[in-house]
């Protein structure tokens, strides 16, 4: 009988091995007498993630790879004990490169989108990983502390600020403590792809509906990076199609100091890098601190009051004389650092 994709029925495997195992599994759902889940079509592999196949597999792996050298630093516990949420999980790129690792029936994949949900049962029916459907806005079906990690591939990469912080202070009640998350948002230099899709035509492809809206985003580059260097949350209401409206999903990206102002009051920032690992995007470790009393479900509510009030802090001392003399002040200085960054690139 076959057995369905699990860690103790693959064995020990290098990234590239398991790289390979699963690029065959692209057209043989059996490999080597073990079942793997199917694929949707390359459309909407590529609709989700921005590319299919081979690219969108070893993005995977480079971020499961990521993902278990941060567990290790941090000293979480070992892969096979946690307890797992995929967060976005989509058509179930990452929740598949997990099961190298990380047991099928401790990991659960959850997403907004209804139709995504329904799918991924189907593709990965026989394994004991499970789907869920959340809402937009949290909470997540997890009790209070009770999950050990926390992956968010490419989906803080597209929330606007709000519902990112009520997510990130969710995040925070369900982690037992100690717990992590690893999440991506943008990189920096996705100011510039922007900017690059908009003025050189040999970069991205003009059919991509992502990369229509991309050339239409940060339109001020320079004004893009100035936010972006100054902490702020940037953000374009671009849609995500389906449910995804334009209020709820778009392109984002922010800082690591951003994520320490923020959020450093709900999970302790432990690490913030930009395209580590070969990877497209930035990637932010937080972790729960081990000290301190349990978090109501709910309390993310409460920063929603956090983040009105910082916001309306921020522009009062925008409007103020005091900002206007530093701005002036600062000035070359960003405009040394952004002639530094265009060289270095
Ligand atoms: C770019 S896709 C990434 C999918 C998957 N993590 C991967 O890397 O293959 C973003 C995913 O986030 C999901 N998403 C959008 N809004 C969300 C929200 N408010 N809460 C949780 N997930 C959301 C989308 O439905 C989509 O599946």
């Amino acid at each position: 009988m076959t057995r369905f994709l699990a860690p103790d029925a693959v064995g020990p495997l290098s990234d590239e091995e398991w790289l390979k195992l699963l690029e065959r599994s692209l057209t043989d759902r059996d490999v080597d007498g073990i079942e793997y889940p199917t694929f949707p079509d390359d459309q909407t592999q590529a609709n989700f993630v921005g590319h299919a196949r081979e690219a969108a597999l070893l993005e995977a792996v480079r971020f499961l790879r990521y993902t278990l050298d941060a567990l290790s630093a941090i000293g979480g516990p070992a892969p096979a004990e946690c307890e797992v949420v995929d967060f976005g999980s989509g058509w179930g790129r990452i929740t598949r490169a997990l099961l190298r690792d990380f047991r099928p029936e401790h990991v659960i994949g959850v997403d907004p989108l209804d139709s995504m949900v329904a799918a991924c049962r189907d593709w990965f029916a026989g394994s004991p990983v499970s789907f869920e459907t959340v809402d937009n806005w949290p909470p997540l079906p997890q009790a209070n502390a009770s999950v050990d990690l926390i992956v968010a591939y490419s989906v803080f990469s597209h929330l606007p600020e709000r519902l990112a912080t009520a997510w990130i202070a969710e995040f925070a009640r369900v982690l037992k403590p100690g717990g992590i998350v690893v999440a991506t948002t943008q990189s920096r230099s996705f100011i510039d792809l922007c900017e690059q899709i908009r003025t050189d035509d040999s970069v991205g492809n003009p059919d991509f509906l992502w990369h229509q809206l991309l050339a239409r985003s940060f339109v001020d580059a320079a004004d893009a990076y100035r936010r972006f260097d100054a902490g702020e949350f940037l953000h374009e209401a671009n849609g995500g199609g389906d449910s995804l409206e334009e209020s709820l999903y778009g392109d984002s990206l922010f800082s690591g100091e951003y994520v320490t102002e923020r959020w450093g009051h709900l999970l302790a920032p432990a690490r913030f890098e930009d395209k580590p690992y070969d990877l497209p995007q930035a990637v932010f470790v937080l972790q729960k601190p081990t000290a301190g009393g349990a978090i109501a479900a709910g309390a993310w509510r409460a920063d929603e009051v956090r983040v009105d009030a910082l916001e309306q802090e921020l522009r009062e001392l925008r409007s103020s004389e005091t900002w206007r003399i530093g701005q002036a002040a600062l000035a070359p200085v960003r405009l040394a650092r952004r002639v530094k960054d265009r060289l270095a690139r």
